[in-house]
């Protein structure tokens, strides 16, 4: 939810924070633009649209940006103000001296916005939030910006981070933060600022990540942070092992399709990591013990979106593996509805980016009322991850698609471990079935690979479907779940209008949608409910419904029910989901390419959301 870059050091600013800015087009792109200092004046360039716009009104600026060696930029997810030339980030204060750029949600913006006009008769130009802290830095700016920074952050609620350039220093950036994400890249002779790691893969590997209420100044040869109380802190540097290869596209058209594809090797990571010889369960460093366990009455599972699906199935593995009451709530809703969790409550929160403002929100809430906080997270160092008791990793790798794909799949191979862990240490399922789930879990890599073999028949059957506008996910079990994950990705990337629905609840109104020639994917991947899920089949095939089965190999039976078929490999029941969701990730794809899509980054939203 909007990107943010700096830098400072003898290379070309105005370049390395614009192919900075379009490593993080993922978190907002309805807007962009560019601060520099030359010498003591500010020069601001931005731009409604994609990043490409802004490209073009640099490449006819008059600026000598060779000499430019100091620039904050800005990709924007429109919160305050629509998209436009004027809303676009970087502001400037109203005397020009000094720029900001801003990824969040200043919540008293009004009041603030007030009270400069009022008191310092300060003109607005915007309709953003974000124009209060320029405005306010500049009136509390008295020669040094880090102060004017600790002051007017005072005075602001909301969750923000904030990189400022101030035209009397030209040989320095000013950031902090609160609730959004921020790190300072290290550099040779240069320092970077970013919202988030693929910005500056390209340059650095190692980094600061700064905390909530420190400020952090950079000059070309230092970064100097600072805690709430003013005071100079020391910072680990925070390493990271990924390539800059692991965000590019590596030749496929888009990262969608590319993330995809990565499935089996992110699934593979994400087991063997965990997993000893005996077929025990390592949860890293987590020590979760019997009495731990034992003490548990109750586990909520909160997340958002496509990490909220995985959470159902995640309820169903642990129900069924520890046997634990599980309960699942999406965050925004959690928070508000006083849930019963106490310090006998074990809470997990999913989240890819770790950065989702309700989850974060949420899981707050949960340690105010003493439950023991695990998260289940795949962006290493982020604020879930850091605010949680412990930390299970998806070992995906970067995931830069807006439609999470990767990320999913690897989180509901999390919830199988966590859930089996749970199951064994206490002592609620039996060894025999214990050791074929981890045989099962151990062969999903492999039938995932053979399953993406059947793209070009996907792809076909997306040539075929892509201009209907209304396609319904019915399935019964965990194929509800998964239907649910199946319609958002749908929805979310091709704009047609899904709905998924448990398929013995669809004769309870929703039937009367199914006319001749709707679209149905009927999930029948568990055997247990296959018959019953063939009777539902069969009520919207009366109905003149266009069936697309998804059933298991050696299932023929769903030929005879479904205008089309799609098989994945056979398996465990239990294990199906992280399957089944596959064929419905490039189904999703294709149709969305057919409509000419912006796959990658879908009208309206944004990678990671950090607001509420
Ligand atoms: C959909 C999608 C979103 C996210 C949701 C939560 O494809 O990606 O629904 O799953 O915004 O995001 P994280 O997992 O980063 O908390």
């Amino acid at each position: 939810m909007c990107g943010i870059v700096g830098y400072i050091g003898d290379g070309n600013a105005e370049k390395i924070v614009i192919e900075g800015l379009k490593k993080l087009e993922y978190r907002g792109y309805d807007s962009s633009g560019i601060a520099m200092n030359f010498g003591g004046k500010l020069a601001v360039e931005k731009r409604k649209g994609r990043i490409t716009n802004l490209e073009e009104v640099l490449e006819k600026s008059d600026y000598p940006f060779e000499n430019c060696h100091l620039a904050i930029g800005h990709t924007r997810w429109a919160t305050h103000g629509a998209p436009s030339d004027i809303n676009a980030h970087p502001h400037f204060s109203m005397d020009h001296r000094i720029a900001i750029v801003h990824n969040g949600i200043v919540e008293n913006y009004l009041d603030i916005k007030e009270k400069l006009i009022k008191e310092h008769g300060i003109k607005f130009v915007s309709e953003t939030d974000s124009e209060v802290i320029a405005q306010l830095l500049s009136v509390y700016y008295e020669g040094s910006l880090e102060d004017a920074m600790f002051r007017a952050v005072s005075e602001m609620r909301g969750a923000y981070s904030i990189c400022a350039i101030a035209a009397d220093e030209p040989d320095k950036i000013v950031a902090t933060r609160k609730d959004a994400p921020l790190l300072a890249g290290i550099g040779n002779g240069c320092n970077f600022l970013a919202s988030d790691i693929p910005a500056l893969l390209k340059h650095s590997r190692e980094f600061y990540l700064i905390e909530n209420g420190e400020v952090v100044v950079l000059d070309k040869n230092d970064i100097k942070i600072y805690n709430a109380e003013h005071k100079s802190v020391v910072r680990d540097v925070f390493h990271v092992s990924w390539d800059a290869a692991s965000a590019e596209k590596d030749g496929y058209d888009h990262f969608m399709i590319k993330e995809i594809h990565e499935q089996p090797k992110g699934l593979t990571e994400t087991l063997m990591r965990r997993l000893g010889d005996d077929n025990s369960i390592k949860l890293d460093g987590i020590n979760l013990t019997k009495e731990d366990i034992d003490g548990f009455n109750k586990v909520y599972i909160v997340a958002c979106g496509t990490a909220y699906h995985a959470g159902l199935i995640g309820k169903y593995a642990i129900e069924k593996f520890a046997k634990i009451p599980v309960e699942v709530d999406v965050a925004s809703e959690f928070r508000y509805r006083d849930p019963f969790v106490d310090d006998k409550t074990l809470f997990i929160a999913i989240s890819q980016s770790g950065e989702t403002l309700d989850t974060l929100a949420a899981l707050r809430e949960a340690k105010k009322k003493g439950a023991r906080i695990m998260s289940i997270v795949n962006v290493v160092g982020s604020s879930v991850a850091r605010e949680s008791d412990d930390v299970f990793y998806t070992w995906a790798g970067p995931e830069i698609a807006v439609a999470s794909t990767k990320a999913y799949t690897t989180q509901l191979m999390c919830m199988y471990l966590v859930a089996l862990y749970m199951g064994k240490v206490k002592g609620a399922i039996e060894d025999a079935y214990y050791n074929r789930l981890i045989e099962e879990l151990k062969e999903i890599p492999s039938k995932l690979r053979k399953l993406l073999g059947t793209e070009p028949q996907i792809q076909d059957l997306a040539k075929t479907l892509y201009k209907t506008e209304h396609v319904f996910f019915i399935g019964r079990g965990t194929d509800s779940a998964v239907g649910l994950e199946g319609s958002l990705k749908l929805k979310e990337i091709s704009y047609i209008n899904s709905f998924a629905i448990a398929a013995g609840e669809l004769k309870h109104g929703t039937i009367a949608l199914i006319e001749k020639d709707t679209i149905v994917v009927a999930l029948s991947t568990q055997d247990d409910l296959f018959e019953k899920m063939l009777s539902n089949i069969q009520e919207v095939k009366a109905r003149g419904a266009f069936v697309i089965g998804v059933a298991k190999e050696g299932n023929t039976a769903i030929e005879q029910q479904s205008s089309r078929t799609i098989y994945i490999p056979k398996c465990m029941d239990e294990v199906a989901p992280i399957l089944a969701v596959v064929p419905l990730q490039i189904l999703a794809y294709y149709i969305a390419k057919e409509r000419g899509c912006d796959i990658d980054k879908p009208k309206n939203l944004a990678k990671a959301v950090t607001v509420e």
